[in-house]
């Protein structure tokens, strides 16, 4: 059979609100997909051209989708991906995880317990420089990378915080909403993370949450990193800048959002610009570095991660980032957030089964 012989998967759209919204675009531009339903309370009563529900639970029994996209609050999504996998669809999960790293195993056990099919909503990991700059590290195309550096900097508008009070409450701040992402990416390039150290600031916004950040790693590969991160500071810098991935972000090409460095050669990414010495000549720091791009078939992040999550849900492919994978991102979070509170480097494996017998006990 093929590809445009199977049927399409039928998708229920848990939490239909500012991200829910672009998934149904997504979803609607999807050869291999069909929006069959919505649930999310607050539409009961409008019409959106598709059925709607209160809860996932009527969405399920009526619709009965093949797989869900669940984009509803951040406190929602243990309670809301269980209650899907237990009613045997797959699931597409929008980041963060869970809201705590505690909470998070519990859906690690649920995924691996039921033998759940779950697709967590890391969509950068999906970006085809990324599986480009992964290769390059891989393949030794940098030689032995020995260190990484990475920002992501943007002002957000001071609405963003008075119009949604939860942006600025405990929770929330700019290391679980954005650098989550960022320290996801690092991972899935650089490997586990062994060490981390951080310095939050809450001055230049004096609210309860961090608002500039500043992470120090130490990979267990023994590759260094370094990360800076501030939704207070106007820059260009940083993956939503430097991507076409949402028209809420100008796009500004060429830009850079992390720097990797080898002993052979050096890469930015997402521009994919690699600088290295001629072979002919000596390769030490008096020579001339030449800079060549690596090529890459241009594709979105989000389109890529659904059509990767209609592999998943037909069972043809395993999760780019599975609901572990997630919260170990989630835990090192959690961890930088320690580490900034006690001025101390925070051993992450140590951390992560420290969480774990705690919620055992
Ligand atoms: N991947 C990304 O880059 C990205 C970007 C933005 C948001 N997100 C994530 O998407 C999720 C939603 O964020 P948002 O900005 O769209 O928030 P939002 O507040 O705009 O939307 C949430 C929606 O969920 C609905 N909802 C509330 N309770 C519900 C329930 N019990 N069942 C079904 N729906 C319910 C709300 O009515 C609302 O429409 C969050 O987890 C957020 O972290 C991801």
């Amino acid at each position: 059979m093929t590809a445009s012989d199977r049927p399409p998967v039928r998708i229920g759209l848990i939490g239909a609100g500012f991200m829910g919204r672009q998934h149904i675009d997504f979803i609607d531009a999807a050869p291999g997909a069909e929006l069959v339903a919505i649930a999310d309370p607050a539409l009961v009563a409008a019409d959106v051209g598709h059925p709607v529900f209160a809860s996932a639970a009527e969405m399920l029994a009526d619709a009965r989708p093949d797989a869900v996209v669940i984009a509803n609050p951040n406190a929602l999504h243990v309670d809301t991906a269980v209650e899907c996998l237990e009613a045997g669809v797959a699931v597409l999960l929008e980041k963060p995880v869970a809201v705590d790293y505690a909470q998070s195993l519990r859906l690690v056990d649920a995924v691996e317990l039921l033998g759940g099919r779950l697709l967590v909503g890391h969509h950068r990991r999906h970006h085809p420089a990324v599986a480009r700059a992964r290769a390059a590290i891989r393949d030794g195309e940098l030689g032995a990378v020995v260190a990484v550096s990475g920002m992501w900097s943007a002002r957000k508008e001071d609405r963003y915080f008075t119009d949604l009070p939860w942006h600025s409450a405990p929770g929330a701040g700019v290391t679980l909403i954005n650098v989550v992402h960022d320290l996801d990416l690092l991972r899935h390039l650089c490997g586990e993370v062994a060490e981390i150290q951080a310095m939050y600031s809450s001055h230049a916004r004096g609210l309860a949450v961090e608002d500039t950040v500043s992470l120090s790693l130490r990979f267990e590969s023994g590759v260094i990193g370094s990360f800076l991160a501030s939704d207070a500071g106007v820059s260009p810098w940083g993956w939503d800048q430097v991507t076409e991935e949402t028209p809420a972000f100008p796009f500004l090409p060429d830009g850079v959002a992390y720097r990797i460095v080898g002993s052979r050669a050096a890469l930015s990414v997402p521009n994919l610009a690699r600088y290295s010495y001629d072979p002919s000549i000596p390769a030490d720091w008096h020579s001339p570095l030449s800079r060549t791009y690596l090529p890459v078939v241009p594709r979105g992040s989000f389109p890529a991660q659904l059509d990767h999550f209609l592999d998943v849900a037909r069972g043809t492919a395993q999760p780019l980032v599975s609901a572990e994978d997630a919260s170990r991102t989630l835990a090192l979070v959690e961890a930088a957030g320690l580490a900034a509170r006690s001025g101390r480097t925070v051993d992450v494996a140590r951390f992560r089964a420290d969480a774990r017998a705690q919620g055992e006990s």
